[in-house]
C-alpha cells in the first residue's frame, strides 16, 4: 500500500494507471477503522481496479468540540487494517491540503435535509461533510465511491452532492454491518464501557421490533413503545421516529414496503449513538 499526502502526490502514485479504461474506487473515512470500513475496502477491491482510501478527521463537521477531542486516532492499526485489507492506496492529507489558503466553500442544495433529523441535532455538520468529500472527491477523482447505510442522512447528503458537481462519479450505499447481537459498528462504540456495547444492542432490537408493531398497531403507538424500552434501560433518545426513506420527511402513517425508515439518535454513557431500519 502506497501512502500519500496530496493531489500531486497521489497523481505520481497513479501515473502507471489508466484512467481512461480501468475503475478507481474511493471510501473516505474518519479513521478508527472496523470492520465496516474494511467491508467498504473489499467490495471497492472487488469491484474496481484500485481502492484509494482516505483518513481525515474533519473538524469542520464536529458541531461539538469535545466529539471532535474525544475522537478516537489509531493511525498505526489503521494502516495495517488496511494494508491487509487489500487498500492500494491510503491518502492522508492535512488539514492544508483539504482547507488551503482562500478555501471557497461550496454550496450544495440540500432542501429538506438539512432540517430534520441530524440537521437541527448538529448545527453546520452537513455542511463540514459536504466541504469534506467535495474536496476529497477533487483530489481523488473517483469512479465509485462508497458510504456506509448507518449514516442513512449523510448518504442522502452525499447524493445530493454528487447530482450537483460530481454527475459521472457512481455512489454506492452499503449496508450497516452489525455486531451478531445487532449493534451497528462505529468508531464511537470504542468509547462506551464493554456492558455499554452489550446494551447498545437495544437500539437495533427496538428499530427492527417498530417493523414487527407495524402490522398490529400505527406508528405512534408503536414509537411511544419504542421510546419507552429505550428510556427504560438507561438511553437518553434524542429522536426515533418513522420517515419516508426517500426524502426523510417525518411520517406519521405506515408506508408501503421499502419506503419505511425508523431513525433512532441516542445518548448512552455520555456516547451519541445512531442507527436505523428500513423496511
Ligand atoms: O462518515 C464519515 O466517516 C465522514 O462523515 C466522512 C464521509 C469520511 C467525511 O468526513
Amino acid at each position: 500500500m502506497k501512502v500519500v499526502t496530496n493531489d500531486i502526490e497521489l497523481k505520481i502514485a497513479l501515473q502507471d494507471f489508466n484512467r481512461g479504461k480501468r475503475k478507481l474506487g474511493f471510501i473516505p473515512t474518519m479513521g478508527a477503522l472496523h470492520e465496516g470500513h474494511l467491508h467498504l475496502v473489499k467490495q471497492s477491491h472487488e469491484e474496481n481496479d484500485i481502492t484509494v482510501v482516505s483518513i481525515f478527521i474533519n473538524p469542520k463537521q464536529f458541531n461539538n468540540q469535545d466529539d471532535f477531542d474525544k475522537y478516537p486516532v489509531t493511525l498505526e492499526s489503521d494502516k495495517e487494517l488496511l494494508e491487509r485489507g487489500h487498500c492500494d492506496i491510503l491518502l492522508l492529507p492535512s488539514q492544508e491540503v483539504i482547507y488551503p489558503k482562500g478555501f471557497k466553500p461550496v454550496k450544495v442544495d440540500i432542501d429538506t435535509l438539512n432540517k430534520v433529523f441530524e440537521g437541527p441535532m448538529r448545527p453546520g455538520h452537513f455542511d463540514g461533510v459536504i466541504q469534506v468529500v467535495n474536496r476529497l472527491f477533487e483530489i481523488v477523482t473517483p469512479d465509485v465511491s462508497y458510504f456506509g447505510l448507518k449514516d442513512f442522512q449523510q448518504c442522502l447528503v452525499i447524493k445530493a452532492l454528487r447530482n450537483e458537481l460530481f454527475p459521472k462519479m457512481e455512489l454506492k450505499f452499503v449496508p450497516t454491518i452489525r455486531k451478531a447481537e445487532g449493534l451497528a459498528l462505529s468508531s464511537r462504540n470504542a468509547r462506551l464501557s464493554q456492558l455499554g456495547q452489550e446494551k447498545a444492542n437495544i437500539i437495533f432490537k427496538t428499530l427492527a421490533m417498530i417493523k414487527e408493531l407495524k402490522k398490529h398497531i400505527e406508528p405512534y403507538d408503536a414509537l411511544k413503545y419504542g421510546k419507552h424500552i429505550l428510556t427504560q434501560n438507561g438511553f437518553e433518545v434524542e429522536y426515533f421516529a418513522l420517515a419516508n426513506a426517500d426524502t426523510l420527511i417525518e411520517s406519521k402513517k405506515w408506508l408501503r414496503n421499502g419506503k419505511n425508515i425508523v431513525l433512532a439518535a441516542v445518548w448512552l454513557e455520555g456516547v451519541r449513538l445512531i442507527d436505523n431500519y428500513i423496511f
